[in-house]
């Protein structure tokens, strides 16, 4: 490995802000940011984010709008913050989609800057999978989107539709903002929302509903003393020499939002809840426990980031990396009125080692269960069905984030699997870099040459990669052909280039 002489001194202080002095885990790879505010904990209720309305249901499809704006806005009790939001709202709406329903998403955009919208899990064509360099431009835009990289993408102006057929399972998905160079701070200002699929078999389980069926969309913020959010470098050229500086290595806050408030509190029942934990920081890692009194109440993991599991598995903590999703119930039976139970992050410090805190105020009846299976029984894939192996290495090399030594060029292509084929992909690192695949679900075959961590179970699309550490999976490229991509999830090394395209065929 070469280090730059400045790139060796950055990530020694990353290596601080990890905690423990450790390098080999903690709340990942980044430098901390520090707020000049300190909102109060467990005062503010949990927000639910607005279900999406369909402006339009035809034959074909239910067709909704998204506006992308500038709205100013409560992260914090007492100020407001200026955020880019889906329809000016943080998170964005939630898209709740059917399998085999089609979506056609409409987004427009009135900020001052271009845009491009993936849908993180979805199995979606490759002209509507949120390419960095397909861009939806502010009415008159100028200059013209810089085509630095060599590939002009598809350019819209205002807005433009996604097609999203939702010919997958039943899962958590999420959108957001992934437009080339800049999704670190367009994500950071608020440009994420969530989509849930569902299917009849899901529908038939006697899961938790309703208002016991809880999204929880977990990142972490620095702010300023007026309420604005911080962010080293909020636009430019990022590819340009010492842009971002210290900060190549990630962005922490040390304010923790779930749903876009700081550190709610929400009133429950004494019953079971189902919590869609989602993280969807540009480059924290959550250690995730539940603590009520001296103990740690169970986590029955249901889901993995793209689908049930055929069976639950009970955790009492579960390690979250940039861009995944778990699917656990949490029973507050049997804990008397007046107890309150808090989500912890044990990779946190001071103010980030908590989350929220759930308030048990009064007993319910309740009619859910964990059933003993869930999805449909499916034999997890092996190694036999495997037609190929790849590697991709993820590595800081003289001073950019890299994939294969390469930095991303959005005409090249590092791979070609064909559709429907299975291929083992060997993911590598030098520091922790969350990897995400397009289009492509896979299960975790191994880490460290041994069995995965026990929630690292099911269909998933990221994975955490940890410091000189191997991570093995199963791919199954699946649904359309074209140009897809893979890429470190945290934002700062994504737009620092680590990122790579592959063709399915
Ligand atoms: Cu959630 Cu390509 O990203
Ligand atoms: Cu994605
Ligand atoms: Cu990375």
């Amino acid at each position: 490995m070469s280090l730059t002489r400045r790139g060796l001194l950055t990530l020694a202080g990353a290596a601080t802000v990890a905690g423990c002095g450790r390098l080999s885990d903690g709340p990942g790879t980044g430098r901390l940011l520090t707020s000049k505010v300190h909102p109060p904990r467990f005062v503010t209720p949990l927000p639910i984010p607005a279900t999406a309305r369909p402006v339009r249901v035809t034959a074909d499809a239910d067709h909704y709008v998204l506006t992308q704006r500038v709205a100013d806005v409560n992260l914090l009790p007492d100020r407001k913050t200026r955020i880019w939001g889906y329809d000016g709202t943080f998170p964005g709406p939630t898209l709740r989609g059917r399998r085999g329903r089609p979506m056609v998403v409409t987004i427009r955009n009135e900020l001052p800057v271009p845009t491009s919208t993936h849908l993180h899990g979805g199995v979606t064509p490759p002209d509507s999978d949120g390419f960095p360099t397909d861009l939806t431009t502010p009415r008159g835009y100028s200059p013209a989107p810089p085509v630095q990289h060599g590939a002009p993408g598809q350019v819209h102006e205002i807005s433009r539709d996604y097609h999203y057929p939702m010919a997958q399972r039943a899962a958590t998905l999420w959108y957001h903002d992934h437009r080339m160079d800049f999704t670190g701070p367009q994500v950071w200002r608020g440009l994420l929302g969530l989509c849930v699929i569902t299917d009849p078999r899901e529908e038939a389980l006697p899961l938790p509903r309703d208002e016991r069926d809880l999204p929880l969309v977990i990142c972490d913020r620095a702010f300023d003393e007026d309420g604005s959010l911080q962010y080293p470098s909020q636009d430019m050229a990022m590819h340009a020499p010492g842009a971002r500086g210290q900060f190549v290595t990630g962005v922490f806050g040390d304010v923790i939002l779930v749903n876009g408030v700081a550190w709610p509190r929400h009133e429950v029942s004494g019953v079971r809840y189902r919590l869609r934990l989602v993280n969807a920081s540009n480059a924290r890692r959550y250690r995730l426990a539940l603590r009520a009194g001296g103990r740690r109440l169970p986590m029955i993991q249901i889901g993995s980031d793209d689908g049930l599991l055929s069976a639950p598995i009970t955790h009492t903590e579960i390690i979250v990396t940039p861009g995944e999703r778990y699917d656990v119930v949490v029973d507050f039976a049997g804990l008397p009125i007046g107890t309150e139970a808090t989500l912890v992050n044990d990779f946190g410090t001071g103010g980030t080692t908590e989350v929220m805190r759930f308030a048990v105020v009064r007993q319910a009846t309740d009619d859910s269960r964990v059933p003993d299976r869930l999805a449909a029984a499916e034999p997890p894939l092996t190694t036999a069905d495997a037609v190929t192996e790849r590697q991709f290495d993820f590595r800081y090399d003289e001073g950019r984030w890299t994939v294969n030594r390469r930095l991303y060029d959005p005409a090249g292509s590092l791979a070609a699997p064909r559709l429907d084929t299975v291929e083992l992909w060997r993911f590598t690192s030098d520091f922790h870099h969350p990897v995400h695949v397009h289009l492509a679900h896979f299960q975790v075959l191994s880490r460290a040459g041994r069995s995965p961590e026990p929630w690292e179970t099911g269909w998933k699309d990221t994975v955490d990669v940890r410091p000189y550490e191997t991570v093995e999976v199963l791919a199954k490229f699946a649904g359309h052909r074209g140009k897809y991509m893979l890429h470190c999830h945290n934002l700062e090394h994504e737009d620092m280039a680590m990122m790579a395209n592959f063709d399915v065929v």
